[in-house]
């Protein structure tokens, strides 16, 4: 197989995630392949950097051509705005990106349409122009979720917006049963990874520039795992005890599961999952770490078709979500939702919580999260539910993030975090 310029892949990605659907990981796993090895920190940079930016691209182009039918012709405004991505945000020599870029059009069979792009990239090169400072394209927002931040987030969402398009930090979790953090910043440094301690999780450390996951000291043994700070605060919130049955409802990839059995090795986890594909991830993550759970692929929403009948004193709900709260490690995420997602993940996840309550044992505590920032999936969700549960009354927060009435929203960039909501429930009874 020849193996596919970095250009030409990240066009294909680009296509895939804007006309197909596709989420950014995905299309990344079909074309990364295709690709040689070293090129693809480069394409990685390409395509989240485009998707990241992407209307003040595209802002950035029209600036530079009377023309308007590259908007229509999907591979011709990929190449376009990955383009103007590199001349603006990447360090390559405008030579080489130009004249590659202008290979990868005629590759493409847009040979008509090679002028245009040598001329527009060549002068993007030179000098970005000024574009409009209307918000969509200054936050690089499709104007509906600018709208729906602004409305949830009157004061914040300017914030929201900045954090969104902020590079993601790399965030590494510390066993601490096997090693402190401060040992795990010695190992680290000694392989020439810097690093910090997070501000909120005492388990955190923040690399100082990110490290491929294969080359971290202590990986392999689970000593060390990849987790934003907001993710980490999780298993100490469902702080579950000994001799335990928890239930994690929808467990994959697993970093949450392996951080509450690495927290308590002497509880039995049940880890459920829709996909079976991802729960294999589970297994893995968990292998990784020494520790192990039944993992059941299942629809949590239908208990019935897994559940053996022995109540849970924890369960922590980690629903599906618009995932609005990590737009800045997943940009993609912007163009794949669409206005009415809010409202139909916020049925999706009372259906979840009514479904598993009845599983939970009186005393027991549920934590529901989500990484979004939409009130509607959050605070609405939780509220609804209490409210036609008077055996259901909050429990403590995660230490992090503001009151919302029902649990506690963290914003993105809050301290340094990802965008999450926790809201802790207890049943009442005994
Ligand atoms: C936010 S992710 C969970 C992340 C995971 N807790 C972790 O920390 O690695 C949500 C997961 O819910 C799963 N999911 C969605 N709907 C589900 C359902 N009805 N039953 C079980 N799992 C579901 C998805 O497959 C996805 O893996």
């Amino acid at each position: 197989m020849t193996a596919v310029s970095p250009r030409e892949a990240a066009v294909r990605v680009v296509e895939r995630v804007l006309e197909r659907g596709e989420t950014l990981d995905e299309a990344l796993e079909r074309e990364a392949n295709q690709v040689v090895e070293r090129d693809r920190p480069l394409l990685q940079a390409l395509t989240y950097g485009a998707l990241r930016w992407l209307p003040r691209l595209e802002a950035q182009v029209a600036a530079l051509t009377p023309r308007s039918d590259w908007r229509r012709d999907p591979p011709l405004r990929a190449l376009l705005v990955l383009g103007a991505w590199e001349a603006w945000g990447l360090s390559t020599p405008p030579h080489a990106a130009v004249s590659e870029a202008v290979a990868v059009a005629r590759r493409l069979g847009r040979s008509r349409a090679s002028g245009m792009v040598n001329a527009v990239l060549r002068k993007l090169h030179k000098q970005t122009p000024e574009v409009a400072e209307d918000e969509p394209t200054r936050f690089a927002l499709p104007p509906w979720l600018a709208e729906h931040l602004r409305r949830a987030w009157p004061e914040d969402w300017p914030a929201i917006a900045e954090a969104a398009n902020a590079h993601p930090p790399m965030t590494l979790r510390v066993d601490l049963r096997q090693g402190s953090r401060q040992n795990a910043a010695e190992r680290l440094a000694a392989h020439g990874w810097t690093s910090r301690p997070g501000r909120v999780s005492d388990a955190a450390l923040i690399l100082d520039r990110p490290c491929p996951v294969g080359e971290l000291p202590g990986f392999e043994s689970g000593w060390l795992s990849v987790q934003d700070e907001a993710a980490q605060l999780a298993a100490p919130l469902l702080d579950a005890q000994p001799g335990e049955r928890v239930l994690d409802a929808c467990a994959a990839p697993g970093g949450k599961t392996l951080h509450l059995l690495q927290q308590q090795p002497e509880c039995r986890v049940v880890a459920v999952d829709r996909s079976a594909r991802r729960l294999r991830q589970v297994a893995e993550n968990l292998r990784r770490g020494g520790v192990a759970a039944d993992c059941i692929a299942g629809d949590a929403a239908d208990p019935e078709s897994w559940w053996d009948g022995q109540p849970f004193q924890r369960i922590l709900l980690d629903a599906p979500c618009t995932g609005t709260g990590v737009l800045r490690r997943h940009p993609d995420i912007k163009w794949l939702r669409e206005p009415s997602d809010a409202q139909r993940m916020a049925t999706a996840q009372r259906r979840l919580l009514e479904a598993l309550w009845p599983l939970l044992a009186p005393g027991g505590r549920l934590v529901y999260a989500t990484c979004s920032i939409f009130p509607e999936e959050n605070q609405q969700v939780v509220s609804a539910f209490v409210g036609d549960h008077a055996e259901a009354v909050p429990g403590p927060g995660p230490g992090a993030g503001r009151a919302t009435g029902t649990g506690y929203q963290i914003l993105p960039g809050e301290a340094g975090m990802d965008g999450f909501f926790y809201a802790c429930l207890e049943r009442r009874g005994t």
